[in-house]
């Protein structure tokens, strides 16, 4: 993978809000999955970073569909509703609509920020791969490949066909990481919260975000993860 150029020394002091530590954006798109998007949200503003959120229309459906979790879609209220979710300090969280060019994930000179794009549909892989930048999401995505930054996708198909996986070689070989939301049964899960922590522990040791979570291998489990993020 190509080096980062957001580490997270240098990132804190790009952070656009005071007090937070450096900005992640989080795309929640159409895929099965949408429970990894949300917990992750919850796990950054839990580390005290600040979150900056994409949700595409699909992803809506998705998540009506999986969860129990009621948002609007407007960003101002989806904001509200979110920060509310997950305990954000005001000013914690940013949502951004499909179509705002003006946000700072839409170009280059934007404040930096590592990006996760979780769940990823394949329809936004393939986007995102090709450079389409038809909405936020994939201009965004295109930011952060052509800047060289954190860039963590996480597809979710099964079973996956070659062009899901061509797609998916050219975007490791431009340097972003491709985290398939494939939980891990070693640690022996007592729950789908259990599943759902194992892929965002992984999210978070990508961007070098620390976190109770899980234990990394080799270390001896904590008592309680899910208390402690
Ligand atoms: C309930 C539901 C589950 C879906 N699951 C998947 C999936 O697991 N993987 C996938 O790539 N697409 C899945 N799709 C299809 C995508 O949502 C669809 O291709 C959509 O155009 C993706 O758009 P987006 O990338 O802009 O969010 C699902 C759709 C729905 C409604």
């Amino acid at each position: 993978m190509a080096e980062s150029h957001l580490s997270p020394q240098r990132s804190a002091q790009g952070s656009v809000a005071e007090g937070f530590a450096f900005p992640v954006t989080v795309a929640l798109t159409g895929a099965s999955g949408a429970q990894y998007g949300l917990r992750l949200i919850e796990a950054l503003v839990a580390a005290n970073h600040e979150v900056w959120v994409m949700i595409s229309k699909a992803a809506h459906l998705v998540i009506a569909t999986e969860t129990d979790v009621k948002l609007p879609a407007q960003p101002e209220r989806l904001t509200d509703a979110l920060s509310s979710r997950s305990g954000a300090r005001p000013g914690q969280i940013r949502c951004f609509a499909r179509e705002d060019w003006m946000a700072p994930v839409a170009s280059g000179s934007g404040a930096p920020s590592a990006m996760v794009v979780c769940p990823c549909s394949t329809g936004s892989l393939s986007a995102i791969a090709c450079g389409a930048s038809n909405n936020l999401i994939e201009r965004a995505a295109d930011v952060a490949l052509k800047e060289r930054r954190t860039l963590v996708l996480v597809p979710r198909e099964t079973p996956f066909s070659a062009i899901h996986l061509e797609h998916m070689l050219s975007l490791t070989r431009m340097g972003a990481v491709i985290l398939p939301a494939a939980p891990g049964f070693y640690h022996q899960p007592a729950s789908i919260d259990d599943l759902i922590d194992f892929i965002v522990a992984r999210i978070l040791n990508q961007l070098g975000i620390e976190h109770r979570l899980m234990p990394r291998w080799g270390e001896s489990p904590a008592s309680d993860g899910r208390e402690g993020i």
